[in-house]
Formats: structure tokens, C-alpha cells, sequence
């Protein structure tokens, strides 16, 4: 079963795919994830796109759609999770093509809504693993008292150069500019489902689980 977290920056589509990595074996194709890998590693492209993430803008379509390509080229394990991406309308054609060139479709497009307040909360709050990418919350999901990692024992925590308010901004608009016509495109497939984003992390786990066994 291959699906698509769709939300705005900080919606928790990060949250809730790593959560399905574990539950069900399915595989996490995060082109943000991807991308800081690509900065962190020094290539070239990462070095090229490093100013634009941190702006909070959108990099070009064919780098992210090279970058997934290259994945979906692996193996397919219990499915894939594409969260951020895609992001555009040219993404989501490019996708549709990827997913029907190697043998396989989309299932599940689930939108997760959640308001621009809650956003900026989540978002200012947030801090991950530098190690395995868990992601924290100062408020509902705090780092632990012993200052490790629940997931890997690391003591490596970061807060993302984009996590302030004007990368935000940015972030938010180029989401309901670019991104957020996906929801039409996808709606007048039937591909796509709503969840309320804002319940506790295991309700919302919940409720994109009930759209999966349906
Ligand atoms: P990306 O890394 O994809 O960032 P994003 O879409 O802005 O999403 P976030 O990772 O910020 O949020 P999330 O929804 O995953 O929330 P999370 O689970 O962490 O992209 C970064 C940049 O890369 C882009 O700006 C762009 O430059 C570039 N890029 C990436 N993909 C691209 C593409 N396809 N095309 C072009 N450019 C691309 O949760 C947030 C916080 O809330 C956490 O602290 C978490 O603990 C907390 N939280 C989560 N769920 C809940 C809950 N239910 N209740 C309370 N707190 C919660």
C-alpha cells in the first residue's frame, strides 16, 4: 500500500510516518529528510538548495522528483509513506508516472488538518534526534529527563534552521500557494481522505489507521 501525508509544515506528517514505519513495515520517503542528508553530507546539491530550505522556499521539481525516483527504483517493502512530497501539481503528475512505470499505484491520499496557531506552536516547540530523527516537542513530547533518546540512546538533539517564525512564514505560504491544490487534484481522483491533525499523537495515529482498514 503506497500513501501520501499531505499537511502543512508541522501538520505531523513526520510524526505519524514514523509510526507507521514501525507498526507496519512501511517505508518513509521524506524529501525534507532527504534533502538535510544531501546539506549534511556536503554534496553539491545539498550545497545548492541549502539557502532556499532555510528561506523556507521550495527547491526545484526536478530535484526532488530525481531524488524519489531513485527510491522507488528499491525495494518496496510494506509499501511507501511519501511525506512532503509531493508539493506541487508537477510532482504529483511526475509521481503518478514514477508509481505506474514501477508496477504500483497510490492507495491513500490522507490530509491531516490542522490550524496555522497550532502550527506555529508544534514548529517553535520542535527538536529532533540528530542520530535517528525522532522528533520531540518541548511541550507535548519533551526530550527525556536523562537527556537520551527513547528511540536510540543518543544525546544529539536539534532544533532545524527553518523551525523560526519568518522561515515559517514562508513555509506556510508557499504550502497554501503551492501545495495546497493538491487537495482538488487529488479529490477529484477519490484518492483523498481527511483526519483531524489535532488530537494527541495516538489519536491521530488512530484515525489514519481506520482510513487504511477500511
Ligand atoms: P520538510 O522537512 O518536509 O518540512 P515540512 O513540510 O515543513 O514539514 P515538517 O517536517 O516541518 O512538519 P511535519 O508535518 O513532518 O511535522 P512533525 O511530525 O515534525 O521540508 C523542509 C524543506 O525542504 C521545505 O521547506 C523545502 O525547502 C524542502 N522540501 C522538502 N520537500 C520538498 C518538495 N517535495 N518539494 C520542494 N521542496 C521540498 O511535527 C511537528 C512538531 O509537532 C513536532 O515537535 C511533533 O512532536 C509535534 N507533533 C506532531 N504531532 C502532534 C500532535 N498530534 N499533537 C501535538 N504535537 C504534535
Amino acid at each position: 500500500m503506497n500513501i501520501i501525508l499531505l499537511g502543512p509544515p508541522g501538520a505531523g506528517k513526520g510524526t505519524q510516518a514514523r509510526k507507521l514505519v514501525d507498526e507496519r513495515g512501511m517505508i518513509q520517503l521524506s524529501t525534507g529528510d532527504m534533502l538535510r542528508e544531501a546539506r549534511t553530507s556536503g554534496t553539491e546539491m545539498g550545497q545548492k538548495v541549502a539557502a532556499i530550505m532555510d528561506a523556507g522556499e521550495l527547491v526545484t521539481d526536478d530535484i526532488v522528483i530525481g531524488l524519489i525516483e531513485e527510491k522507488l527504483a528499491g525495494d518496496h517493502g510494506g509499501g511507501f509513506i511519501f511525506d512532503g512530497f509531493p508539493r506541487t501539481l508537477a510532482q504529483a503528475d511526475a509521481l503518478g508516472d514514477l508509481l505506474e512505470k514501477y508496477g504500483t499505484g497510490l492507495h491513500f491520499v490522507i490530509a491531516m488538518e490542522v490550524n496555522d496557531d497550532a502550527l506555529v506552536q508544534r514548529i517553535t516547540a520542535r527538536s529532533t534526534c540528530g542520530n535517528c530523527g525522532e522528533v520531540y516537542n518541548d511541550i507535548t513530547k519533551p526530550i527525556p529527563a536523562d537527556n537520551k533518546c527513547t528511540n536510540c540512546g543518543a544525546s544529539d538533539f536539534k532544533r532545524r534552521a527553518d523551525d523560526n517564525e519568518e522561515s515559517l512564514r514562508t513555509r506556510l505560504m508557499e504550502y497554501y500557494k503551492k501545495t495546497s491544490p493538491l487537495i482538488g487534484y487529488y479529490h477529484c481522483k477519490n484518492q483523498l481522505q481527511w483526519i483531524p491533525g489535532l488530537g494527541e499523537i495516538d489519536e491521530v495515529a488512530a484515525q489514519i489507521n481506520a482510513v487504511l482498514d477500511d
